[in-house]
């Protein structure tokens, strides 16, 4: 059994037309598949599905082998599903501190949240600096770095992150990609949308490509990166970036 299995999943937003197509996927106990495909493909949508922000219209959404169709959100997060939406979310004019303990408050088991803190200081000595600041307050990698700190606070067993490199520094992407490499070797579960897709892919175990809201492909991540196919028609942007 997969940790997670998305069945024919159609959904869309309030009366609009259907954006998700019938979409099929799995993800494995202690893998990182990190997904690809065009802008408005539906990857974000499909994201917000399994987080519970969207209820599938059709299909189901499976994990651990408990249907998870028509759960809130924060019945979703208390089963071991935590979703890092592309927005940070974070709270502004809380201080690092405030944030980090907010990423606890779904811990079950609250006297693991100092410990946790201190690990995630430990992870991030930058936060540990600034743990006093506002988190406005900090550079656009740090409230990255925060964002991750408060996943590691949660430890869920399913991670989803919606374009976590978006907006970064290229040396500050590196890092952050390793640092979702440490989420699968601290034993959480990893589903990532990328838009920057070789890295993105680099960093993954598996990969599959969304478009027009149904998956396309799926396979290892190596064998996306390396199929001829694949690149010309989803990986081919970094080429016109540079002559455009
Ligand atoms: N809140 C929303 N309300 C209505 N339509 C939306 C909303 N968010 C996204 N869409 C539409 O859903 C489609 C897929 O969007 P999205 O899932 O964000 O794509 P991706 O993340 O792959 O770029 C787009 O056509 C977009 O306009
Ligand atoms: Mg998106």
């Amino acid at each position: 059994m997969s940790l997670l299995e998305i069945d024919g999943v159609v959904a869309g937003y309030g009366r609009g037309p259907d954006i998700l197509r019938g979409v099929d996927l799995t993800v494995e106990e202690g893998e990182v598949q990190c997904i690809i495909g065009p802008n408005g493909a539906g990857k974000s949508t499909l994201l917000k599905t399994i987080a519970g922000l969207l209820r599938p219209r059709k299909g189901r959404v499976v994990f651990q082998g408990e249907v998870l169709n028509g759960l809130r959100p924060d019945q979703i997060i208390r089963r071991g599903i935590a979703f890092l939406p592309q927005e940070r979310s974070l709270f502004p004019d809380m201080t690092v501190l405030e944030n980090l303990r907010m990423g606890g408050y779904a811990l079950e088991d609250k006297s693991l949240m100092s410990e946790r803190i201190e690990e995630a200081f430990a992870q991030f000595p930058i936060l540990k600096e600034r743990y006093k600041q506002k988190a406005r307050t900090l550079s656009g990698g740090q409230q990255q770095m925060l964002v991750m700190g408060r996943a590691l606070v949660l430890r869920p067993h399913l991670v989803m992150l919606d374009e976590p490199s978006l907006g970064l520094a290229p040396q500050i992407v590196a890092q952050l990609f390793e640092i979702v490499r440490g989420f699968k070797d601290q034993g959480m579960t990893v589903l990532m949308v990328e838009q920057n897709a070789r890295q993105g892919l680099n960093c993954a175990d598996r990969g599959c490509v969304l478009d027009l809201g149904q998956r396309v492909f799926d396979g290892p991540a190596d064998g996306i990166l390396d199929d001829p196919r694949i690149q010309e028609l989803y990986l081919g942007t970094q080429k016109k970036a540079e002559t455009s």
